[in-house]
């Protein structure tokens, strides 16, 4: 029994908990204003909010109902384009027509969402967070200038004699961004709460994370299946303890990206994480998903493989402890029993003097499967290299880490002949094929690349571009 609301309407339906929302709304309850297009969270065609009751307030995020599964919005408010204005439209709603922002109207849900999303979410509204924000919305007829432009007006209006960087739900209303009903949806998911209960799991069920990449792979398949969600909705998932970090394995990637202390400890996390995927994608998927997945170029597994993580699984009453490093034994095989799930993730802080870096080579910068990631873990102490250790993807049947390179380079100087070798070295080490995403010769380039790159933006006094020619 699924149980949500959907804009200003409580909804009770059996039906199947792994179909995907966007099914759901649109050929069940007929709320056909969403759109279907890619099915695989490539063009937001299909975007929805999710909001979620986190301490007496309302938390909404933008995410691909084609990818979604009923499950996950269980006692949540679902917010289609239909529960976005009453009688009269929205001031986004009136700015798109105005500015041109739509033309045949097939993308123009999803960009409303999406940017009524960021109004509603971010702390810091701004044009630079809101076209972050509609970065996973296509549209081919305007060529986007008009959709930024309908954006901006929106912003000046409601920043127009405020210094304020967001708004309360309450002023949005004011503001005409969403309908009043909002302001009651608190305490309706309140009183909802207390008559559901989440699916139990089942022996045996296969655990779904965020499902981003299954729903696309198998997503006919896994809606008419026995599957159990990961539905992690608490606000302690990244915690310190005894100089390590712990990551639940149902921490998001947005939750990554956005947790203080990972910030402290890799500071740029925000931009890297922009370049795994799209904001409505980075709010579903999860680290352990990410793991579990396997695939030789998962950008957030090879960020944890540089950190030297370890793997936490639970059977049952048993744990049992691995590292991540040892985890894949070949393409797509992992160390793991069928009922062992992937609960925690942790790895020491790193110490000293250290810098963390992440590369990524994609077709697109942004939005993109890599053809090869690395990421770079380095301390330096009087001048000498006391510890490092270089993760890479795309370059072997199994995101790995390239220790004979990361072997050679401790104890030594950063030069530009000790990072050549270093990079001679890294290609011994990889077995790279020929794939859609480039041929094996091209990504041995791009790893010695990316190895060069880490040193000439790490330590640009002591490597000069000339090196990477
Ligand atoms: Fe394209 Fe969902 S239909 S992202
Ligand atoms: Fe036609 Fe955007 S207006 S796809």
């Amino acid at each position: 029994i699924i149980t949500f609301i959907c804009n200003d309407e409580t909804v009770t339906a059996q039906h199947n908990s792994a179909a995907t929302l966007l099914d759901f709304i649109r050929q069940t309850i007929k709320l056909t204003g969403t759109k279907e297009g890619c099915r695989e969270g490539d063009c937001g065609a299909c975007s929805v909010l999710l909001g979620k009751l986190v301490n007496d307030k309302m938390v909404y995020q933008s995410v691909n109902s084609c990818l979604l599964p009923l499950n996950s919005v269980i006692g949540k408010h679902v917010v289609t384009i239909e529960g976005l204005n009453d009688d009269n439209l929205s001031l986004i709603q009136k700015s798109f027509i105005e500015e041109g922002a739509t033309q045949c109207g097939f993308c123009t849900p999803g960009f409303i969402i999406s940017f009524t999303g960021h109004l509603l979410s971010s702390e810091h509204i701004d044009k630079t967070n809101a076209a972050d924000a509609i970065a996973g919305n296509l549209c081919r007829c305007t060529g986007h200038a008009t959709i930024h432009r309908a954006m901006e007006k929106v912003i000046a209006n409601i920043k127009a004699n405020s210094s304020k960087k967001f708004f309360s739900v309450s002023e949005l209303i004011d503001k005409n961004i969403i309908p009043s009903y909002f302001n009651e949806i608190p305490s309706r998911i309140i009183e909802l709460k207390k008559n559901i209960t989440q699916p139990s799991s089942e022996n045996g069920n296969t655990h779904i994370g965020g499902g981003t990449d299954l729903y696309v792979q198998r997503g006919r398949e896994i809606a008419k299946g026995s599957f159990d969600f990961v539905t992690d909705d608490s606000d302690n998932k990244i915690y310190l303890e005894d100089n390590k970090c712990f990551l639940t394995a149902s921490t998001t990637v947005s939750e990554f990206s956005e947790s203080e202390i990972i910030e402290k400890i890799i500071p740029d996390v925000k931009e890297y994480t922009k370049l795994f995927g799209s904001l409505p994608i980075r709010n579903r998927a999860t680290l352990g998903g990410n793991i579990i997945n396997a695939s030789p170029i998962a950008d957030m597994t090879n960020i944890l493989l540089a950190l030297d993580s370890t793997l936490i699984f639970q059977n049952g009453t048993q744990t049992r402890e691995i590292k991540l490093e040892h985890f894949y034994k070949g393409y797509k095989l992992l160390d793991k029993l069928p009922e062992e799930i992937l609960k925690t993730i942790y790895f020491n802080i790193p110490g000293g003097n250290y810098k963390i870096k992440y590369e990524k080579v994609s077709k697109r910068t942004y939005l993109d499967i890599a053809s090869v990631n690395s990421t770079i873990l380095i301390s330096i102490i009087d001048d000498k290299i006391e510890y490092v250790r270089i993760a890479a993807g795309g370059i072997s049947p199994i995101p790995m880490v390239l220790k004979n390179c990361s072997d050679f380079l401790t104890g030594k100087t950063i030069g530009p002949a000790v990072i050549l070798e270093a990079a001679n070295i890294a290609n011994k080490e990889i077995s790279p094929i020929s794939d859609a995403r480039g041929s094996a010769d091209y990504k041995r380039l791009l790893l010695r690349q990316l190895i060069l790159a880490h040193f000439l933006k790490l330590f640009p006094a002591k490597i000069t571009e000339e090196i990477a020619v």
